[in-house]
This record gives structure tokens, C-alpha cells and sequence, in this order.
């Protein structure tokens, strides 16, 4: 090795150790300008001698050309979330179903704070940071790698001798700290750009840059919590697995805690809530986790989160301020919202101006009105609401405050149901439009690349869209005609349109933006349907016998699907080529009840017709309420009456209950 060499891989190495002190352990041990002359030494030393230069050298992390897109990364582990709970009874009841889960008498935790930022991946081959991306729907993420290079505290080279396995990845939370949030948004309103609402959307903003140098340019932060997967070694314990990660140079949670039992994780919370003020950045709770593996692995997954952690969250915090006027936001599905403006307060570090009343009902319960003084609480993710009125002796109050009779978007009349106003005019409604279609390419639904608030809007106020349908209709001519849109961006809309006909079910679903039909419901749905084919002749009451599926979710989906528009939308979406994946249905063709119709009359004595209706169901049989050729069985309880008749004209062979219990059974 020459002597430059030899002189470069020890900066290097020097620069990556007081980059550990000073990003990660906060304490650094020389001052600003010697680093500054380190850095500057190893900087012209690779100009002089390029051919010397290394991708994880610590003058790399400034950024790279600009990207085109980002491109979309498959987790080899899901990336999930964790279930929340606010009270010292939930987290006795947490610590409960654990005991009881395991058979034993006592669990060991690790407690530590849950950071308020973004959750990201980091894969790390031969100790070299190679990739890493976004949860984006927890299955595929966005490849962000350049981004999440310029970012100092994360090692781009572990520590050489720490024993890191050959392949790692690891997890962790990308965010920023107040003041440099604080410092950021200044910059940025001084330019007259606009400011960001709180550090996380500050976080998220800067990482998802196709040009990393403005990344670079923004203060983030990383901190793991998670090894997701490990080529050798393992840890026994949580803990022990944050032992590894600080050896191998990865920035963890300094005040974590080890608990022996729940009551100390609780004095934990208790005591973090108290500092949270005091950090430098946000955290919205703290994390309780069951510190044995070999536990975890046992308690194993929900759907979306683990049973063996829990986010147990800090209740949110509230500050005084006055409503200076309340307006009305119509949203995609055409809810009016109560919207108060506020005279703006801070809340927990972060400016708030505007803050949601929910519904009539609830500016009606709090009886909050124009000139009121009200407590704002926020809690980290969600977003400002009034929480109570303050009364002040002496004041004189406005009058109540009233929904508006027609939509402040479109003027179309207002309705009513229940506690909720909406606006009527669905297919005309500037607001319900654009959020329709905003909401059905995003990402946890149709995923759509490139169709993003700005172009959904230009789209529509030129009249080349109005239903999600003429999406797919649209030519590279309708875009050039849109402004910011050159050859290569229309070309990407048009690839990323067209990729989006191959989609799964449930995406499906989500995207048409049925009232109340969110993400799981929609995994709901596409479980036990299977195709979109059942979901449509569905009624209202099979709707109901799913479980989770409540009376409320059933109504909007029957009325959805019986509306004539929207039947005409999802025709036209399928004429265009829609390859929907199917979902496996809990009960696929080779149930032992496929293909087979019942009737049930009369009452039946052990079971109700709705446990038996959603018996045969579960083993792949239709229930239907009329008699017809097409009917296999009628089931006849007592005081049958004339679906009986019906069933002996057509000669359809009827069984009494106990006949029926037997052929159920028989089957399985
Ligand atoms: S553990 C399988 N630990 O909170 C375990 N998550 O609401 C998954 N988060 O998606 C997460 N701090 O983005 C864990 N100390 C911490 C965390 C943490 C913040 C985030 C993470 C996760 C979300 C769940």
C-alpha cells in the first residue's frame, strides 16, 4: 500500500469514529474545526487521487445525481406495526395475556422510547451499508439508499473486529430533532417556500427526494430498534441484540431499560412522559417489548403486528388557544368537516393554526363557537383536535355554530345521516372527484407512480378526468398538454397507469373508496370472497355475517354496489384490461360445500338461521333467500310456510334441522 493510500484509510477511519461520537454517542472528542480539517485533508487527498475513492468513504454521504423514481424494494420480512394502548390497565392486561400465552409467572421486558419519525431498513452485506428502503405498505418499500447515505449517523461501514455477521438487516426510525426542524422550517419560509407541520412530515419529506444532495442537506437522523435478520450469530435476548448493534457501530436508544416486571415498565413510561418535553426530539410513547427470543417467536404475529410488543403511548398533549373562525373542508368521500381556525399556539413544539371538530354533533357537544377560548390536543401522528371549551367569566359568545345547507365546493345540496353531513353532488363535486382518484392511486391502493395531488388536480380542472376510469383512457397528447409535462414524464404516468392494472383484490377494493372500507376491511373482503365477481352479488346480510363486518360497513358496501354509477365505473375499469389477482378465499372451490345453494324457513331450534347461513358458508355454500330451480336444499324449521310450497312444486329436496346437522357435519 502506498503511503497515501495508508494515510486515506486512516482518515477515513479516523473521520467515521468521531462521526460515531459526535452523531451517535452525542459526545465528541475533538472540536468542529480539527474534524473540519480532518474532513478537508481526506477531500483533497481523493481529488488528487480518484482512482483511490470508495463509495462508503464518510465525503460520500453529500449526495448523487438526482433519480428518475424511486425504485420499488420487496421486504424479505414484512415490515409491521405495533398495536397501541394509552393506560396503565392495558399494559397489566398486556402483561397478562403474555403470562398467560407462555404458561409462566413472570416476563422480562425491554422498554425504550417510540421515536416519532419514519421507519426505514437497512441492509448491510460484508459490514457495508448496501440498501436501504421505506416500509411504503409494509410488503414493498422505495429504495432510498443515496438518501439514507447522507445521513451521518448511520455507519456506511460497520466496525471492523465487532463480529458483525456478513448479511444484516436491520431496522430502524429516520427523524428529526426539534431544533433543527425548527432551524429547516425558518430556511424554508424565508425562501418562501412552505414550511413543514411537525418534524416527522419534515423527515418523511427529506427522504422521499429523488435528489439526494437536498436530503443531504437536511438534518436527519437514525436510530435502530430491530435486527430483522442475521447471516450468523443470534441474540437471546432484545437486549442483548442492541448489545450487538451498538458494537457493530449502529446507532440505538441510549435510555432503554431492561424490566423485570410490568410495574417497572410502567414507572418507565411514567417517567419518560415527564422528560418527553425536555428531548430534543419527539417521541409519541414507548415501546414494550418481550426481551426472550425464543418468547417472541412463540407469541409469534398478528396480521399487522407482533403480540410479543406494544406500543404504549403517551397521552396527548393539550394547550389553550382561540377560535377565530370555523369553516367547513368537504372531503373525498364528500364529508363536511368542522374545521376550526385557530389563533395559532404552539403544541408540543410544533405551530398549530387549524384544528378538526370532527362532526356537528361533536362542535354542538363541546358547544364550541366563534371567540371561544378551547384546549388543543395533539397526540404525535394524529392530527390537532379542540378538545374542550374553556369558559372565561364575562364573555360574550357568538351563536351556535350551523352546518351549511349547500357544499362550499360545488354548491350541491347538503345531506344528512347520522352525526355526518355530505355533500350530494358525488360526480360533480370538484372535491369528491380529485379525491377520488387521489385516494384510488395512492399507495396502499392502486399505487399508481407519478399521480400524485398536483397532477390528480390538473388532470380534472382540465376536464380530462372525471372518473378513475378515464384515467386509463388517457393519451400522451392529453398530458403534453398539461403544464411541467415533457415526453419522458407523461411516458412514466402512462407506464405507471397502465402497471397498475395488475393488482391485487384488495387494493382493488380500497381504491374505489367505499365509505368505511378501509385498508383491512378490504383484506377482509378479498379473504372471503375471493373475487370481485362475489363481492357485487353480495346483499346487505352477507355483508353482515362476516366477522368484523358491522351493520354500518354492510349498509355502505350494499349501497355502493347498488348504485348504478359506480357498477358503470368498475365495468369500464375492467373493459380496460384490469388483471385482479384473486385473493384464496378462506373457502376456495374444493370446499365441501362449493357449488351447493340453501333456504333456510321456519325457526330452527339449536342454531339460529344466521349461525346456520354462516355454517354452510364457512364450507363454501351459498345461502339464498328465495326459492328457485337453482336452489339445492331448503332447510324447513318449524312454522315453515310457503318457501316450503315453493321448494315441493320445484321437487328441491327439503331437510328437517336434524337432517341438515347431519349433512353439515358429514362434510367435514
Ligand atoms: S418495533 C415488529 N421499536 O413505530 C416491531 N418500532 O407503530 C416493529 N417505532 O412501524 C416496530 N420507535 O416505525 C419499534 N423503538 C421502537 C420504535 C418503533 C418507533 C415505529 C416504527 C413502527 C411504528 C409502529
Amino acid at each position: 500500500m502506498s503511503d497515501v493510500q495508508t494515510r486515506i484509510a486512516a482518515l477515513r477511519d479516523l473521520i467515521r469514529g468521531h462521526d460515531y461520537l459526535y452523531y451517535v454517542k452525542d459526545k465528541p472528542e475533538i472540536s468542529d474545526a480539527e474534524y473540519d480539517r480532518l474532513f478537508k485533508e481526506l477531500t483533497e487527498l481523493e481529488q488528487t487521487h480518484p482512482e483511490l475513492m470508495r463509495p462508503d468513504s464518510p465525503t460520500q454521504r453529500v449526495g448523487a445525481p438526482p433519480l428518475e423514481a424511486l425504485v420499488k424494494v420487496r421486504h424479505e420480512k414484512p415490515m409491521l406495526s405495533l398495536d397501541s394502548i394509552l393506560n396503565a390497565d392495558e399494559v397489566l392486561a398486556f402483561d397478562q395475556r403474555m403470562k398467560r400465552e407462555l404458561g409462566v409467572q413472570s416476563v422480562d421486558y425491554t422498554a425504550e422510547p417510540k421515536f416519532d419519525g419514519l421507519s426505514v431498513e437497512l441492509v448491510y452485506q460484508n459490514g457495508a451499508f448496501i440498501q436501504g428502503s421505506t416500509r411504503g405498505d409494509g410488503t414493498i418499500g422505495e429504495d432510498i439508499t443515496t438518501n439514507l447515505r447522507t445521513i451521518r449517523s448511520l455507519p456506511l461501514q460497520l466496525v471492523a473486529g465487532s463480529g458483525y455477521p456478513a448479511r444484516l438487516v436491520v431496522r430502524g426510525e429516520v427523524y428529526m430533532r426539534l431544533n433543527d426542524f425548527q432551524a429547516l422550517n425558518r430556511r424554508m419560509t424565508e425562501r418562501g417556500e412552505e414550511a413543514f407541520a411537525n418534524p416527522r412530515n419534515a423527515a418523511a419529506g427529506s427522504l422521499r427526494q429523488l435528489d439526494s444532495s437536498i436530503t443531504a442537506s437536511r438534518p436527519l437522523v437514525v436510530t435502530c430498534y430491530e435486527v430483522t435478520s442475521r447471516s450468523e450469530g443470534a441474540a437471546s435476548t432484545h437486549w442483548q441484540e442492541f448489545e450487538d448493534l451498538s458494537a457493530w457501530g449502529i446507532p440505538v436508544p441510549l435510555s432503554r431499560l431492561r424490566c423485570s416486571t410490568i410495574e417497572e415498565v410502567i414507572t418507565y413510561h411514567h417517567e419518560t412522559a415527564e422528560m418527553r418535553d425536555s428531548l430534543p426530539y419527539e417521541i409519541d410513547g414507548v415501546v414494550v417489548k418481550v426481551d426472550r427470543r425464543q418468547w417472541q417467536e412463540k407469541l409469534g404475529f398478528k396480521s399487522r403486528s407482533p403480540r410479543w410488543a406494544i406500543a404504549y403511548k403517551f397521552s396527548p398533549r393539550k394547550e389553550t388557544t382561540v377560535i377565530e373562525d370555523i369553516a367547513v373542508s368537504v372531503g373525498r368521500t364528500g364529508t363536511l368537516t368542522p374545521l376550526a381556525l385557530l389563533k395559532p399556539v404552539e403544541v408540543g413544539g410544533v405551530t398549530i393554526s387549524r384544528a378538526t371538530l370532527h362532526n356537528a354533533d361533536e362542535v354542538a357537544r363541546k358547544d364550541v363557537r366563534v371567540g371561544d377560548t378551547v384546549k388543543i390536543e395533539r397526540a404525535g401522528d394524529v392530527i390537532p383536535a379542540v378538545s374542550e371549551r374553556v369558559s372565561v367569566p364575562g364573555e360574550q359568545r357568538a351563536a351556535p355554530f350551523q352546518m351549511p345547507a349547500d357544499c362550499p365546493i360545488c354548491h350541491s345540496a347538503v345531506a344528512r345521516e347520522g352525526a355526518y353531513y355530505y355533500c350530494t353532488g358525488q360526480m360533480v363535486c370538484g372535491a369528491q372527484i380529485k379525491g377520488a382518484i387521489e385516494h384510488f392511486a395512492s399507495k396502499a391502493a392502486l399505487n399508481i407512480n407519478g399521480l400524485g395531488r398536483k397532477t390528480v388536480a390538473q388532470l380534472v380542472d382540465h376536464h380530462l378526468v372525471r372518473t378513475v376510469a378515464d384515467l386509463y383512457r388517457l393519451t400522451k397528447d392529453d398530458l403534453l398538454g398539461l403544464e411541467g409535462f415533457a415526453d419522458r414524464s407523461a411516458a412514466l404516468l402512462l407506464q405507471g397507469i397502465t402497471a397498475s392494472k395488475d393488482v391485487t383484490l384488495d387494493r382493488f377494493l380500497m381504491g374505489l373508496g367505499i365509505r368505511q372500507v378501509g385498508q383491512h376491511i378490504a383484506k377482509v373482503l378479498a379473504r372471503t370472497f375471493g373475487t370481485l365477481g362475489s363481492i357485487m352479488t353480495a346483499d346487505k346480510e352477507r355483508f353482515q355475517r362476516v366477522p368484523e363486518i358491522g351493520p354500518e360497513i354492510s349498509s355502505s358496501l350494499a349501497s355502493y354496489f347498488s348504485e348504478p354509477q359506480n357498477r358503470r365505473v368498475i365495468d369500464e375499469l375492467l373493459k380496460t384490461g384490469f388483471r385482479i389477482e384473486s385473493d384464496t378465499p378462506s373457502v376456495g372451490q374444493n370446499a365441501p360445500l362449493a357449488g351447493v345453494t340453501f333456504v333456510f324457513t321456519g325457526g330452527l331450534g339449536k342454531l339460529t338461521r344466521e349461525d346456520a347461513a354462516r355454517l354452510v358458508e364457512s364450507k363454501g355454500a351459498k345461502v339464498s333467500s328465495s326459492v328457485s330451480k337453482k336452489t339445492s336444499y331448503v332447510v324447513a324449521g318449524t312454522d315453515a310456510g310457503s318457501k316450503l310450497e315453493q321448494a315441493r312444486k320445484l321437487g328441491i329436496t327439503v331437510l328437517s334441522e336434524q337432517e341438515f346437522s347431519d349433512l353439515v357435519q358429514g362434510e367435514g
